[in-house]
């Protein structure tokens, strides 16, 4: 599994760049007034962050996890920015980001939930290595010391 995502990583090549080239074409193009309106998957990813806020108090405080949160599946379907592509690898890791979630709500799993909520937030980590580099020390305060 560790193999497979650093193959990922090495092949992926999306970046944030493209989001500050966009502004500074907004900026010559006068359109400075807009604002900035996130997208849908930004939205999305913030309300992952809130709800993986959640989980990692609860696995903390020894709560019992409630139910997967369906929400988490419309990572394949919620519309990027423009700039953005759902490319095949983006599509690869949001697959893997759910089987990962996935497991953290599997109360028959062997492996302690600390390992699977850490190994999860990890896919977060590694598709923003390779995505949008910007929220990764956000994301990692979701880590489980
Ligand atoms: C499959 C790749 C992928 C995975 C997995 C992923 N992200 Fe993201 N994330 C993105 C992309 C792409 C954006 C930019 C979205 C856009 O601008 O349309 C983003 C944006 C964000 C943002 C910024 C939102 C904003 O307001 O602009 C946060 C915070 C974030 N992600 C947190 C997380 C967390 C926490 C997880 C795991 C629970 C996660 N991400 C998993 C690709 C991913």
């Amino acid at each position: 599994m560790k193999h497979l995502l650093c193959i990922l990583s090495l092949a992926l090549v999306f970046s944030c760049d493209s989001k500050v080239k966009e502004n500074e074409k907004s900026v010559s193009n006068k359109k400075v007034y807009d604002m900035y309106e996130p997208s849908e998957m930004a939205n999305l990813m913030n309300a992952f962050y809130a709800e993986n806020e959640k989980i990692k108090a609860e696995i903390l405080a020894g709560d019992t996890l409630g139910e997967f949160p369906l929400d988490f599946m419309k990572i394949h379907t919620a519309e990027l920015s423009d700039f953005k592509k759902r490319n095949d690898k983006f599509k690869a890791y949001s697959q893997l980001y759910i089987n990962a979630e996935q497991e953290v709500f599997n109360s028959e799993s062997k492996i302690p939930i600390e390992d699977r909520f850490n190994n999860a937030i990890g896919v977060c980590i590694s598709c923003h290595q390779t995505e949008c580099t910007g929220p990764i020390p956000r994301i990692k305060k979701l880590l489980i010391k």
